[in-house]
């Protein structure tokens, strides 16, 4: 069994055996597959068995697993171009394509999407000349410290540090609103207004589970965030792209003052952007006096990967999103019904080819409505499906992601699976 053996001799060399914890497995009674190969919908351990998978390297894997178009650019470019820390045409080209499909004014990229949401924020900070920035409950933005905090008990707007090694110093200026309600924004503003940098959120939360912000919630939070001149961030590493070409932007039709993404963009190598108006983004370093950079940033074979992937989609990009919302919705109704069927109770919230099946009986709407969720039948769930070869997300908290080249009968397949185990 050379998963087991090689996941008991990676928890030697690497804290739990993993490079980011929730591929640990840690809320399941199985170890995680190792993974060797990926062609299309499906991915193999180095057991030699078969997955279909929809977990999609967390998002980025739109396309599937080794798209050829992707692995030729990746191929052709490395054969020229590995880094060099210099200008290039294909950065150029990259941030042309995103630009002008997705209205943006300029872009820079980075290496993850982590670094772009903290990179938006201390440009938020930089343009406003303010320090504050409201985030929601539930919203995951990545593992910068000002990001991971927690709601201090009793009183919401005192934030505490979400994990060991950050001083409080570094989450003071974090405050904490409740996702879908307008109120606790609100209030937040009506303290703190004048020193309200940035409302970070994530348009359509996917680190909670899924769960879509409701529109008249995002437009009062565009309006509150005009009124106190504070910028309107909207996180996009994982909607980017996904949900719609222009990602949630597209869906509401609403227009932050700067957005971030990542994932998708970089085709699956490490990547991440963030960009906006150009009287914002002109406040960075060389021209402006917010300083960000990057060894790695506008990695040539990125660049090849992210442009063979954004150009493959917006090609025929109707079709494509098309495609994508058909298998969602199948997916959606099929899962509803295997469940009414056996009386399990599950509520589905679904964003095109984006789905997480929270295990309740009720609405969930922010992150206190997930956290309900039953997560010992989730985990269940997850297990059973990865042992029968569904590869799904080890998290209740996360989504369940198709690419275009799944098809009616894996879905058929994932379906059939479900029935046995409900
Ligand atoms: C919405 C959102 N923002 C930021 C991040 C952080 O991106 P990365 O893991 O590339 O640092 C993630 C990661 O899942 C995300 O989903």
């Amino acid at each position: 069994m050379r998963n087991e053996s090689i996941f008991n001799e990676s928890q030697k060399y690497m804290p739990g055996g993993v490079n980011s914890p929730v591929r640990a497995f840690r809320g399941l009674n199985i170890n995680p597959p190792v993974f060797k190969s990926g062609k299309g919908q499906y991915i193999y351990d180095e057991d030699g068995k078969r997955y279909i998978d929809y977990v999609g390297a967390w998002g980025p894997m739109i396309l599937g697993h080794c798209d050829e178009d992707v692995v030729k650019a990746i191929e052709e470019t490395s054969r020229n171009a590995i880094a060099f820390g210099a200008p290039t045409e294909l950065e150029l080209n990259l941030a042309k394509l995103i630009c002008e499909t997705t209205d943006i004014d300029m872009i820079r990229f980075v290496n993850s999407g982590t670094e772009a949401t903290m990179s938006a924020v201390k440009l938020a900070r930089g343009f406003t000349g303010k320090n504050k920035i409201i985030k929601f409950s539930g919203c995951y933005h990545g593992h910068y410290d000002g990001f991971l905090v927690s709601a201090g008990s009793g009183v919401m707007t005192h934030s505490i540090p979400g994990s060991a090694g950050i001083p409080v110093d570094s989450v003071k200026n974090t405050l904490i609103a409740d996702y879908n309600d307008i109120e606790s924004v609100r209030k937040l503003f009506e303290e703190y207004g004048d020193d309200i940098a940035a409302v970070l959120i994530e348009p359509i939360a996917g680190n909670m589970g899924v769960v879509p912000a409701k529109k008249d919630f995002l437009e009062e939070l565009r309006v509150l965030c005009t009124n106190y001149e504070s910028l309107l961030i909207f996180d996009e590493v994982m909607t980017g792209f996904r949900v719609a070409y222009k990602g949630a932007r597209e869906i509401y039709g609403i227009e932050p003052d700067l957005v971030t993404y990542g994932k998708i963009i970089g085709g699956g190598l490490p990547c991440g952007a963030y960009g906006g108006k150009r009287e914002i983004m002109e406040y960075l370093s060389p021209i402006g006096p917010v300083y960000q950079a990057g060894t790695m940033s506008g990695n040539p074979i990125v660049m090849a990967a992210g442009l063979a992937t954004l150009n493959k989609i917006y090609e025929n990009k109707d079709v494509f999103y098309t495609k994508l919302e058909g298998l969602g919705k199948t997916l959606e109704s099929k899962m509803m019904e295997a469940a009414n069927k056996r009386g399990i109770n599950i509520t589905i919230n679904r964003c095109g080819s984006m789905l997480t099946a929270f295990f309740t009986d009720r609405k969930v709407e922010n992150y206190h409505d997930a956290k309900q969720c039953d997560v010992n039948l989730y985990s269940k769930f997850a297990e059973n499906m990865i042992l029968n070869g569904h590869y799904v997300s080890p998290s209740q908290f996360e989504a369940l992601f198709l690419s275009i080249r799944h098809r009616e009968e894996d879905i058929e397949e994932f379906i059939e699976t479900i029935e046995k185990i409900f």
